[in-house]
């Protein structure tokens, strides 16, 4: 593993003088136009501190694991389109408001992704949801397609692509290609996930420059494996099975 290039920054309000506070690592900053990182709030990196924790049980990093993935949806939505929308409230005034313009569906990348699936649901109700199985050789790190299945007018939706970690970029760019070589727009595509390496990223960029990615951190780096680190080891296997 690399030498840490993120900065250690002071966390949490002002309840307390500037060498008083506690510092915590913050996500390495990104300097392409469209990557997203989640602001680096003390909660979030609270939530991300306790699932990078190897003693954390299973409950608890499905839990913390859900408040990360809903802070990610509602940020991807705040990347759609909306139009003004004017309404009345119940003392008589008007409120001029917007309204989100346009269809969306969610692609999970099997099977890790579908642990976002919920965190789409509980702010988007009756989403429609398409699935893609890809998995990653253990050996080579290279990723294998299996199975998709989508909406059938997926072409005419925003996507949200869902996969809690990014590592070499391999599986998601996988997956993308099969989001286009079915119509989807590149710019249409918003990529979630909660921890991503500065490799994957960079070579996304470089590939889909008008592809969105939302995440939550950009990690140091990638091991010998093509894990992120200091990341949080198998995400699925922490989620589902362990
Ligand atoms: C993990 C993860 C991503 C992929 C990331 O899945 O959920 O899909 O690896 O690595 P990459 O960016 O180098 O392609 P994995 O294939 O291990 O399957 P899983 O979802 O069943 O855990
Ligand atoms: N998949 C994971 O779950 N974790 C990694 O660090 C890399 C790929």
């Amino acid at each position: 593993p690399g030498k840490s290039t993120a900065p250690a920054h002071c966390v949490g309000p002002d309840y307390r003088p500037i060498a008083q506070k506690p510092t915590a690592t913050v996500s390495t900053e990104i300097s392409y136009e469209n990557v997203h990182i989640l602001p680096q709030t003390p909660q979030l990196i609270a939530l991300l501190t306790m699932i990078r924790d190897k003693a954390t049980a299973r409950a608890d990093f499905v839990f913390y694991s859900n408040r990360i993935i809903r802070l990610l949806v509602e940020e991807g939505l705040n990347h759609l389109p909306v139009i003004e929308h004017t309404v009345t409230t119940p003392v008589g005034r008007s409120y001029a408001g917007v309204k989100f313009q346009g269809k969306i569906c969610g692609v999970s990348i099997m099977r890790a992704g579908e642990a976002m699936e919920q965190g789409l649901r509980d702010c988007c109700r009756s989403v429609r949801i398409g699935k893609i199985l890809i998995q990653r050789d253990e050996d080579t790190s290279k990723p294998k397609l299996f199975y998709d299945k989508l909406p059938e007018d997926v072409s005419d939706r925003w996507v949200l692509l869902l996969d809690p970690m990014f590592a070499t970029g391999g599986s998601a760019t996988m997956a993308v290609d099969v989001l286009k070589s079915r119509g989807v727009p590149e710019d249409r595509i918003l990529f979630l996930n909660l921890i991503a390496s500065p490799e994957g990223v960079n070579s996304f960029a470089k590939r889909f420059p008008k592809l969105r990615v939302v995440t939550a951190f950009v990690d140091q780096g990638l091991d010998e494996k093509n894990y992120i680190v200091p990341g949080l080891g198998d995400f699925g296997d922490r989620f589902y099975t362990l």
